[in-house]
């Protein structure tokens, strides 16, 4: 009897804890934007410094996204990352350009990535 009461007792607390596993399990899941950014190396040539999001090395030509959430939408940004559309180029006016690299990560990745992208609507300096 010793045993099987045991076995109800963890069974008791699985069924408590579960749910809350679960949770974790799902905030975990979910690709965190900012590092995404960061493991793509997007901050080789970009900074966002609302924020606080600082190029790998300073350079000349770093672009900085603060305020490029007012700019286009979602869908415009999966496409540019995969180098399907090109725009006016800010560094080269009077030409078009397509973007550097094309996205390499997972589409959950592009999609976490593009919704943070389009959360960006503070301008920066
Ligand atoms: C090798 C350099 C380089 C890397 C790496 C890079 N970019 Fe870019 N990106 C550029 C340049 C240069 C521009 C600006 C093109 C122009 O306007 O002439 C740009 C433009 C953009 C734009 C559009 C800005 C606008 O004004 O419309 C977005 C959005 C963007 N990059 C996001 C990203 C993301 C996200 C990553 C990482 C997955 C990334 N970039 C990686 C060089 C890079």
């Amino acid at each position: 009897m010793r045993n099987s009461s045991r076995f109800a007792a963890v069974v008791l607390a699985g069924a408590l804890l579960g749910p809350t596993w679960a949770l974790t399990a799902t905030a975990d899941d979910k690709p965190d934007a900012k590092k995404i950014f960061e493991d793509q190396k997007c901050n080789k040539c970009h900074r966002v410094s609302t924020e606080h999001i600082n190029p790998i090395k300073e350079k000349e030509d770093i672009v900085d996204l603060s305020g490029i959430g007012a700019e286009h939408d979602q869908g415009w940004f999966k496409q540019w990352l995969k180098k399907e559309v090109e725009k006016d180029s800010k560094l080269k006016p009077g030409e078009k350009t397509k973007h550097k690299g094309a996205f390499k990560g997972t589409d959950p990745e592009l999609d976490a990535l593009t919704g943070w992208l389009k959360s960006l609507t503070k301008k920066g300096k």
